[in-house]
């Protein structure tokens, strides 16, 4: 009995795979659950629930490049604070905010914040998570003399310096981060593997809610419980501070 409903689904399994609905996209066939045909010619991928776009023929990323005339150009740096949402539309925290909180980012989460009382109503409200990034690095947008320096820590997962403190756990990566207008917050470590979402339990640590893990090729096996995301970048007004520091 056992040894039928393995091989039962082993089959059913299979069967999955073969006639998945494909479709035609000019003379080949297509899985519209992975790709996208554009004009009935170009087939490009769908990576973290983005439908790639066509660009005369190149699939991009509209979180990191534009199409003007056939021609594909890096979107411009994003000069004002920012805050980050989850884009995947098949996950239940799409549009959800990247927030901080215990010297690091969790997705959905609280953001934690901390306004000393002798600087009262001159805090920022410190309920939403504001960031700011510059040539390739990202700091939280605090009001903290010294400010809080946002980094890849070892685990590859993003946290941020205590305040008053400079101190980065050793192999941490602060540098490698583009952040674009009308775009999304990229890591340029690693690769192109790019952010994953995981799961409350799935392994990638965090605790209690969703985590953000960056993934490389060493680490992306024992990330696969966890769900490939963007992080689009939500422009705020030219010195916006979301806190005096985050906790
Ligand atoms: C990939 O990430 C892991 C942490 O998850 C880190 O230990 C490793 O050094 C990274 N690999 C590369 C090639 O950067």
């Amino acid at each position: 009995m056992t040894r039928f409903t393995l091989a039962a689904a082993a089959l059913l399994g299979l069967a999955h795979e073969v006639l998945a609905d494909l479709q035609p996209c000019g003379p080949a066939q297509y899985d519209p659950a992975q790709y996208v045909c554009w004009d009935n010619q170009f087939l490009c991928p769908i990576t973290g629930g983005e439908p790639l776009s066509n660009c005369a023929g190149a699939c991009y990323s509209k979180f990191m490049y534009t199409c003007t005339n056939s021609v594909l150009t890096l979107l411009p740096p994003v000069d004002t604070p920012f805050t980050l949402t989850v884009d995947n539309p098949g996950l239940p925290i799409h549009g959800k905010p990247v927030t901080a909180g215990g010297l690091h980012w969790t997705l959905d989460g609280e953001t934690s914040s901390y306004c000393p009382e002798q600087v009262g109503s001159a805090c920022p409200p410190g309920d939403t998570t504001v960031l700011a990034a510059y040539q390739g690095s990202v700091s939280m947008s605090v009001m903290v003399p010294g400010g809080q320096q946002a980094y890849l820590d070892p685990y590859w997962n993003m946290g941020y310096t205590q305040a008053h403190s400079a101190y980065l756990p050793p192999g941490s990566i602060r540098e490698g981060f583009g952040a674009y207008q009308g775009g999304g917050f990229v890591n340029l470590n690693g690769n192109g593997w790019g952010w994953a979402a995981c799961p409350p339990r799935a392994s990638g640590g965090g605790g209690p809610g969703w985590n953000l893990v960056a993934r490389n090729e060493t680490n992306a096996d024992k990330f696969n419980e966890c769900h490939p995301i963007n992080l689009k970048i939500n422009s705020l007004p030219s010195g916006t501070l979301g806190a005096w520091q985050y906790t």
